[in-house]
């Protein structure tokens, strides 16, 4: 089938790819030129495990192409993908529109055969209902072009993974027609077995959105339990492991430490609560707030314990921060926890250097105060606390007993629970962690 992909920030570039991947004609659009002229020679616009790989397939097998033009879109698909970002409003809780709604208003006018608008990005319930009757109306193939919604659950780190063997494929749709073109589209995910669940345009956008807010719940929730751990002298992974051997609850997502971030999360609790408001059923949804909170004081404890470990105070000290990703395998530091954290200290006196494998480059561009080193080791000369913040797997390989040669003073902050404290302890070092005892 000849699709349109609109809009590729990440779920547009690893949607357009994938969709070539299996088999159909694919056209990328952006309004941004620049994007396009590096997607089109075959360079991922961030790091993704496997992207760059299937995008250099795709375009040498001429299946896959971008272009800036909204109308060859039309011209060209007879289904268009919406793609692009529904961030967080400045200064308010709710989702900024204004990105999906000039698509639609953009692409609109140009539809004048049988085609279907299929929505992915994470919006409001309601949304896609509003979409759809202005798609009816600035159309000139008027009914003829119809909409649904099809909600991703892709995550950084396994995007390709996640949009070629999903674990399960979710549509809202409003017409026989709108479920032959998505099976269609999806034929090859679909043989493998992936569950296929065709609803109604609210329940699709708020599948999407009740995921997201479990996942975070279930973060918060160990992340509360560990609070108590600490208080305690009890084992938060442990517990967790434990946890998680019943099926009913499930090991994922249990892993306390400095909580969520990303583009995700936070942004998409955030917008349903006030879309809840909005309904009338804000107190509903209460408990979220609960949940935010929980995430964000997880970086003021952070900061917190590192200070303690400094001696009371950032004033003349060195903190190596390991980690700048919002979690490991990505260079993405959208509302990162680590940055966030090193952000605060540096704010709170200290010297602060950092490092990350894949996102010095955003966090630089993020973050320009810091001061970021190509080597972990470089980050922790001289450190008077090292705080492990983001778990790449290079930082478990770490030798403590080296490290310890490097830094001022051996302490170190485990903000994810996975170094083996119990060797870096007998290396020398004072350890901490978040709700974790020393193993
Ligand atoms: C998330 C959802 O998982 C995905 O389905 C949705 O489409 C987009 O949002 P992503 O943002 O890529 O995906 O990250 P995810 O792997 O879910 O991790 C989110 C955050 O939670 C990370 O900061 C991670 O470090 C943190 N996390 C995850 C924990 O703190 N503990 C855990 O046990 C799991």
């Amino acid at each position: 089938m000849r699709i349109s992909v609109i809009g590729t920030g990440y779920l547009g570039a690893v949607h357009a790819a994938c969709m070539a991947d299996i088999g159909h004609e694919v056209l990328g659009v952006d309004t941004d030129a620049q994007k396009i002229a590096a997607l089109q020679d075959g360079h991922a616009p961030f790091f993704e495990p496997g992207l760059e790989e299937i995008l250099v397939r795709a375009l040498g097998s001429g299946k896959l192409r971008f272009s800036t033009s909204l109308q060859e879109a039309a011209g060209f698909a007879d289904a268009h993908f919406i793609c692009v970002g529904t961030p967080q409003l400045p200064g308010a809780a709710g989702a900024d529109l204004s990105h999906i709604e000039a698509v639609v208003d953009g692409l609109a006018p140009y539809l004048t055969r049988d085609c279907l608008v299929i929505g992915k990005s994470t919006v409001p319930v309601g949304t896609a209902a509003r979409l759809a009757a202005r798609v009816a109306e600035l159309a000139p193939a008027g009914a003829a072009a119809g909409l649904a919604w099809n909600p991703e659950f892709l995550r950084e780190g396994f995007a390709v993974e996640d949009t070629l063997r999903p674990d399960r494929i979710v549509v809202g749709i409003t017409s026989q027609t709108a479920d032959v073109t998505l099976r269609a589209i999806y034929a090859s995910v679909l043989e493998l077995g992936t569950p296929y669940l065709t609803t109604d345009l609210p329940t699709a956008e708020l599948v999407k959105v009740a995921a997201n807010a479990f996942l975070a719940t279930k973060i918060s929730f160990i992340n509360a339990v560990s609070n108590v751990c600490d208080a305690a002298g009890a084992d938060v992974m442990t517990l967790a492991d434990a946890l998680g051997h019943d099926t009913r609850i499930g090991r994922r997502f249990l892993s306390a430490g400095l909580g969520f971030g990303g583009g995700c999360l936070s942004k998409d609790i955030r917008a349903f609560m006030a879309r809840a408001d909005e309904l009338g059923v804000g107190d509903s949804l209460q408990f979220l707030r609960e949940v935010d909170q929980i995430n964000t004081g997880r970086r003021a404890l952070a900061v917190e314990a590192a200070r303690d470990l400094a001696g009371g105070s950032f004033a003349g000290r060195n903190v190596a921060v390991l980690g700048a990703a919002f979690k490991p395998d990505t260079d993405d530091v959208r509302d990162s926890p680590a940055l966030d954290v090193a952000r605060t200290i540096r704010a709170q006196g200290a010297v602060v250097r950092v490092h990350d494998p894949r996102a010095t480059y955003n966090a630089r561009r993020a973050c320009p105060d810091l001061d970021y080193v190509e080597e972990a080791v470089k980050a922790c000369e001289a450190a008077d606390v090292v705080l492990h913040l983001t778990e790449w797997r290079e930082y478990r390989e770490i030798d403590p007993a080296e490290l310890a040669s490097v830094v001022r003073t051996p302490c170190l902050l485990d903000g994810r629970n996975v170094l083996p404290l119990g060797e870096w302890q007998a290396a020398g070092w004072t350890v901490r962690s978040l709700g974790g005892a020393i193993r």
